[in-house]
């Protein structure tokens, strides 16, 4: 079962974008279900995953943003940031005490996490990208 799901409504105009947050969202639901069974280094791996696949599309995202000269680009990118390291540090106590990170806390946690940030940030450059003739 998945327990966080995209919606037309998180849609940032850009159907790459829109993948890759469909992809973000398949990855934090499989955070939940590794932590709900017990094996931790299936938790670890797919924690990994999560890190990584943000990075790229971190960095994606940027590079569009740049393409459409976006003009909150760095605050955005800093937001970008400080989200890389919160998982960092989320994985960090994961691999410390396994015990102290719980799959319930951690879904409410990353499901916070990553829709806060579609809705509160990337739904703003919507209508400087959408239609832009760079992207
Ligand atoms: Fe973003
Ligand atoms: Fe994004």
């Amino acid at each position: 079962m998945a327990y966080l799901q995209w919606t037309e409504n998180l849609s940032v105009g850009i159907p790459r974008m829109d993948e890759h947050h469909r992809k973000l969202i398949d990855l934090i639901n499989r955070v939940f279900d590794a932590m709900s069974g017990d094996a931790s280094a299936a938790v670890d791996g797919v924690l990994a995953d999560l890190l990584d696949y943000t990075r790229y599309h971190f960095a994606e995202e940027e590079k569009l943003l740049a393409a459409c000269s976006y003009p909150d680009l760095e605050e955005h990118q800093a937001v970008h940031r400080s989200m890389v390291k919160e998982v960092l540090e989320m994985r960090q106590r994961h691999q410390n005490d396994p015990a102290s990170v719980t799959a319930s806390e951690t879904l409410d946690f990353l499901s916070k996490w990553l829709m806060r940030h579609i809705i509160g940030k990337d739904l703003r450059y919507r209508p400087y990208a959408e239609n832009h003739p760079a992207v």
